[in-house]
């Protein structure tokens, strides 16, 4: 459908009239560039090749980072210069710290609970080992430091929470982490990082469930009577080690996402997970793509009911326009609500109605996973992006990557004309350019 240069100026003129911001705060012009007919709706003298021809030149195209924030890996610096790339970019993720807190607290609210049995070999000490993630994702260095701070364990180092692995700390001398303390009934105990180490395979791919079955046989093999806890970064690695070692040994499990298998796991001693709200996530990530290429203010079904009814309240997801990303808010699952979240691939409710195919024509998406075996996102990610690309009539083209080799994904996307738009879960968070580099050809 092409936009007439007579209703390009209606819809800026009411969108001016409803206010600047109602209109996702830029200019009308650009919002509305990717939507379709360029040369009528990107801003005036811009007259470029593709623009006459009425495409859109693929970096002007939508584009969603999600899942791994572009930012530096070494200092958490976020890449703005990746998540401004054009005027329809964005990042979708979670509110890591918010979540990060929770998860921490939910570890200490269960030892103090379970104050009288936890402590499996009677020696004063709270041992927990912690499986890490991927040390350069700010997600996974959130969630270390989470735990930490929660534990009383974390120690400062440039006034944040060192989230560095101790490798092993049975007799608690590392420097990278200190012992804390827990008073629960009037009585003190210690809690010691007995271990910790980033969970990455021979390969390089990161957050790997089977290293970390591996490492827990290790670390329970020399030290396993002082186990008491297991935490992990995600659920993929959680489980890995529950099936491993923890469940048969009754030692408590925490894992992070949600993830079906972990939730069902909680009936069986699991100590519990955080849902990260995929479905929220999930939603937005394709969601941002559809408003753009239809050229609506940017909000319309997320802040702002849809003509289908499908709107978010601000208890699940958060937007914070100077970082151009849309977090996710996130939840505490454990033995006393998991029967709600059973199923990590079911659509979130109230943004779970059919757009019309006459009105919200369907588009070409280009979209990749950065790691097609990771359990987050292949068990509950990509199965909800499925059900959400048919709401919003987008034609998505699902790659998946090895974990391992940014340029394995970054070579399928040949021909990136072919696309209306794309979105990047990237192998490392530095590797924004690759991408970006590509669409500026
Ligand atoms: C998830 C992990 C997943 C990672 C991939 C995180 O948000 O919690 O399970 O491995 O994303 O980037």
């Amino acid at each position: 459908m092409r936009l007439t240069k007579k209703a390009a100026a209606l819809a800026m003129a009411s969108c001016m009239a409803l206010s600047l911001t109602a209109c996702g705060g830029g200019s009308t012009t650009e919002t509305t560039a990717a939507g379709g007919d360029a040369a009528e709706t990107t801003a005036a003298g811009d007259t470029t090749e593709a623009a006459e021809t009425g495409e859109v030149a693929n970096k002007d195209k939508p584009l969603v980072w999600f899942n791994r924030q572009p930012s530096n890996s070494s200092t958490g610096e976020l890449d703005m210069a990746a998540m401004s790339f054009n005027d329809n970019t964005y990042y979708v993720g979670f509110d890591a710290n918010q979540g990060a807190e929770l998860q921490g607290t939910m570890v200490r609210d269960y030892i103090e609970a379970n104050i009288d049995t936890i402590d499996r070999n009677g020696d004063g000490v709270i041992g927990y080992v912690l499986a890490i993630g991927d040390i350069g994702h700010n997600d996974s260095i959130a969630r270390t430091r989470g735990v930490r701070n929660a534990l009383g364990t974390g120690v400062e180092a440039n006034g944040e929470i060192n989230s560095a692995p101790v490798g092993t700390n049975t007799d608690g001398t590392s420097t990278i982490v200190q012992d804390g303390t827990i008073e629960v009934n009037g009585t003190t105990y210690t809690i010691r990082e007995l271990a910790s180490q980033e969970m990455k395979n021979s390969a390089g791919a990161t957050w790997d469930a089977a290293t970390a079955g591996n490492a827990i046989n290790t670390w329970s093999a020399s030290f396993g009577d002082s186990i008491d806890v297991v935490v992990s970064n995600n659920d993929g690695m959680g489980m890995s080690m529950f099936n491993a070692w923890s469940k048969d040994n009754g030692v408590p499990t925490f894992g992070y996402d949600a993830n079906s298998d972990a939730v069902a796991a909680i009936a069986e001693g699991y100590g519990g997970t955080i849902s990260q709200h995929a479905d929220v996530q999930a939603y937005l990530t394709l969601r941002v793509l559809r408003n753009a290429l239809d050229g609506v203010d940017i909000d319309t079904g997320i802040g702002t009911a849809d003509e289908a009814g499908n709107v978010l309240t601000d208890d699940v997801y958060v937007y914070n326009a100077d970082e151009r990303s849309y977090y996710a808010l996130n939840v505490a699952v454990t033995a006393d609500n998991y029967q709600d979240f059973m199923d990590s691939t079911v659509t979130y409710a109230p943004v779970s109605n059919q757009l019309d195919a006459a009105e919200h024509p369907e588009k070409a998406v280009w979209l990749d996973i950065y790691n097609a075996a990771d359990n987050f996102l292949s068990a509950t990610y990509q199965p909800l992006l499925q059900k959400y690309d048919d709401l919003l009539n987008l034609k998505v083209d699902y790659i998946g990557g090895d974990g391992q080799t940014e340029a394995n994904i970054v070579n399928r996307l040949g021909n990136p004309s072919q696309y209306d738009a794309f979105a990047i879960n990237m192998v490392k968070t530095d590797n924004a350019a690759s991408y970006t580099a590509l669409l500026s050809q």
